[in-house]
């Protein structure tokens, strides 16, 4: 349930990111609530938040718009790099679950995905790349009309990609392939061969293909430079969206790395910014 108008808040932390405002909050009770705003309505976020503050109120901010929102909300907060945040965050969502580990390599895949390198408390960011949720958004327009989020993950999630991706075992036809033959040789690389697909379901299947096989190659790569034998899924590109959990997690597992997703993930700047104004959370 979310903090009711006129319920203060103990302490609040903040993730304004590019697409997203993810807010985490403690109640008076200790308790930790979440809540989320499009980062375009900045306003509705901030007045949001102000109704449920007061000078008591601790409050910390992390993300790439993180100075405007505190501009609008006019008062002091805490400020955290926003990679310190989410690696603090991602270590406490992950201990909340059971799953605490060492060290894993974190692949963050918000508009764009970053992925960083994990060893008990340091960690440092190994790379990314700008193939990420905005791209399934953009490609998903440009290619169907399609835009909202929800519909994009929903017709995708009935869609078939045989007539538009190539698998390694469409270009070894019969003969035994070296590697896999379900794996994808080429995102799209059907298309002239079959006509493609006249499917907005089908289009929405492989857009949601091209960007898990993308993040899910360069995570395993990058887990191989940091030495990590898990990969930490986050990000809002994963919410409800059990098409690419499952492609991102097969893929990662196929090339030998274990795939951990991460419930409420997308919080996790969020969470590290709460951790650095309380005591105990
Ligand atoms: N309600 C929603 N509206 C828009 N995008 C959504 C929504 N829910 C999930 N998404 C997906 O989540 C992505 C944004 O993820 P996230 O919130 O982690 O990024 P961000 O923190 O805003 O961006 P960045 O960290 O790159 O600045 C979008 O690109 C989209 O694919
Ligand atoms: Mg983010």
């Amino acid at each position: 349930m979310p903090l009711e108008t006129g319920t203060k808040a103990r302490s609040v932390g903040i993730d304004a990111g590019g697409t997203l405002i993810k807010i985490a909050y403690e109640r008076t009770d200790g308790t930790v609530g979440f809540h989320k705003f499009a980062a375009a309505a900045m306003e509705e976020a901030a007045a949001w938040v102000a109704a449920r503050i007061d000078a008591a109120t601790r409050l910390a901010l992390t993300g790439g718009r993180a100075a405007r929102l505190r501009g609008l909300l006019g008062r002091d907060a805490n400020h955290l790099v926003e990679f310190e945040a989410t690696c603090n965050g991602v270590r406490w969502l992950l201990r909340r679950q059971g799953a605490e580990r060492h060290s894993f390599l974190l692949t963050n895949v918000g508009t764009g995905t970053s992925i960083h390198c994990v060893d008990g408390a340091s960690h440092y960011r190994v790379g990314g790349t700008g193939v990420g949720g905005g791209t399934l958004l953009g490609l998903a327009a440009m290619t169907t009309g399609v835009t909202a989020f929800d519909d994009v993950v929903r017709l995708a999630s009935q869609g078939d990609r045989g007539d538009i991706d190539l698998l390694v075992t469409h270009i070894y036809e019969g003969a035994t392939p070296p590697i896999p033959g379900e794996l994808t040789a080429s995102n799209f690389g059907r298309w002239l061969q079959t006509g493609g697909s006249d499917r907005k379901e089908d289009v929405l299947a492989s857009v949601v293909g091209l960007v898990g096989e993308t993040v899910a190659t360069v995570s395993v790569h990058a887990a191989g430079q940091c030495g990590a034998s898990s990969v930490v899924y986050i990000g809002s590109s994963f919410i409800r969206n059990d098409l690419l959990r499952k492609v991102v997690a097969g893929y990662t597992e196929l090339r030998g790395s274990q795939a951990v997703m991460v419930p409420d993930g997308e919080y996790s700047g969020a969470v590290g910014a709460l951790l650095s104004i309380v005591d105990k959370l």
